[in-house]
């Protein structure tokens, strides 16, 4: 794809009579933001990992077996009977109003107090994420997220041109500290962030949850430095143990908050929210209006039906057990098939588990060959924008039977010890490199970024 940047301008070709016309063809004369959209290694693999033979521990595809489809297919066809004229019909830029409450009833079980008014409906919370940065970044921009960080985020950064700073994490989530001194560093150089953008609650990809007592601590660090929070938070209602973690914008009006329905309801309707200050609305609004015109009003009119006609608390009980069984079948199969030197944590909630595994394995190198085993996974360096993670892999455990997740683990394990053979017949980086600090296997609930 030729891109042009400021450094290298067009080349360009002589004309007839003077002058000169660019020498790519008119139509591949693209903006130079493109050069920063690429195709996730997650999306590069999907159709090959998608072939019924592979077990695919990849992709974060709900589970909408467990949905009850008969009671929509009635309520879809009355919405068509009943109110098919307004459901098929363009719609309000903001969302549906009463969408828009029921929204606010959602968020209250995490603690927020919020007013409809302050909610915009987007086409799945990635959509909101586009418009957020949008509306704040210019190229060149900072932005901060933890490390590693959600691969469709990263694309949005990319595609704006801003520049992302990773912050470490622990087992707790994100560390203060770590996010002090990323801020004192770009202090230093005259660069405030934009914004943070954090997954506090059952993170995609590392698994874990933010604390509950470094969550005012990271809100005082952003305030004390002037820099805006997006929580993102689609996970939050999934936790195992029944446990709802305040969100970050229950303790503070200020921050900008991102929900979704895909993780709870259904995915594929595409509807999302972001919940912004008064004074963010109007321009998120104006964004969203020059994206999509409004959010498509048959599916919110869905989705509120359904939250107003269905037992959705239920229901999101009935998603949580089934994630549960299959985390519970992938821990378990870590446990048993992988060899020495390999670290996992232990999610309580949300669909992922991030492995470390042993020093001199290229988790990208390997995933051909893991195919080729029949069993996909996605590789670490997906989830970092400076090139971290080559040791890293997230297994999500959300799809696939349990009874499919151990026969991947168990291909994975063969993959692994592969790998493991020729590095110790022919030598690796890892025999010239430093030994590795003392790690066993098991699950360590290492740090992300440090393991
Ligand atoms: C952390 C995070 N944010 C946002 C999204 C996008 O969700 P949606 O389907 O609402 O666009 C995802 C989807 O996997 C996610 O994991």
């Amino acid at each position: 794809m030729p891109v042009p940047s400021a450094a290298d301008p067009e080349p360009r070709l002589p004309v007839p009579g003077g002058g000169a016309h660019p020498a790519v063809p008119p139509t591949e004369r693209f903006a130079v933001r493109t050069a920063g959209m690429t195709a996730s290694e997650i999306r590069a693999l999907f159709a090959v990992a998608s072939r019924p033979e592979v077990v695919s521990l990849a992709g974060g595809m709900p589970n909408l077996a467990a949905l009850p489809l008969d009671a929509l297919s009635i309520e879809v066809a009355d919405l068509v009977a009943r109110d098919g004229q307004v459901a098929l019909q363009y719609g309000s830029a903001q969302g549906v109003p009463a969408l828009r409450e029921q929204i606010c009833e959602v968020m209250r079980l995490e603690g927020i107090n919020a007013d409809p008014n302050d909610v915009v409906v987007t086409v799945g919370s990635q959509m909101a994420l586009d418009l957020v940065t949008r509306i704040y970044c210019d190229p060149g921009d900072v932005v901060l997220a933890e490390g590693p960080s959600y691969v469709g985020a990263l694309g949005s950064f990319a595609a704006y041109q801003a520049r992302v700073v990773h912050v470490a994490m622990d087992a707790h989530g994100l560390i203060p500290e770590a996010l002090r001194d990323a801020l004192r560093t770009l202090g230093a150089e005259g660069i405030t962030p934009k914004f943070l953008y954090t997954i506090p609650n059952f993170h995609n990809p590392a698994g874990v949850t933010l604390a509950v007592e470094r969550r005012s601590e990271v809100l005082e660090i952003c305030a004390e430095y002037g820099v805006a929070v997006i929580e993102d938070n689609p996970y939050g209602l999934l936790g195992f143990s029944g446990r709802i973690y305040p969100a970050l914008r229950s303790m503070d009006p200020g921050v900008v908050y991102l929900g979704s329905f895909s993780k709870t309801f259904a995915s594929g309707l595409r509807v999302g929210w972001a919940l912004v200050p008064p004074a963010v609305r109007d321009r998120l609004v104006l964004a969203a209006e020059s994206a999509t015109l409004c959010p498509p009003s048959f599916n919110q009119m869905l989705v509120s039906r359904y939250l107003e006609g269905h037992d959705w608390r239920s229901q999101i009980k009935t998603f949580t057990e089934v994630y549960r069984d299959r985390r519970d079948a992938l821990l378990s199969a870590l446990e048993t098939h992988l060899p020495e030197g390999c670290s996992w944590n232990i999610p309580d909630g949300g669909f992922y588990v991030w492995l470390t595994v042993p020093e001199g394995v290229d988790t990208k190198a390997m995933l051909p060959r893991a195919v080729t085993a029949r069993v996909a996974y996605a590789s670490g360096t997906g989830f970092y924008a400076d090139g971290l993670g080559s040791r890293q892999l997230r297994l999500s455990y959300c799809y696939p039977t349990p009874e499919r997740i151990t026969e991947g683990v168990r291909r994975l394990a063969t993959v692994l010890e592969a790998e493991l053979d020729v590095m110790r017949t022919f030598g690796s980086p890892a025999r010239l490199a430093p030994p590795p600090p003392a790690a066993g296997r098991g699950p360590q609930t290492p740090s992300p970024d440090t393991a």
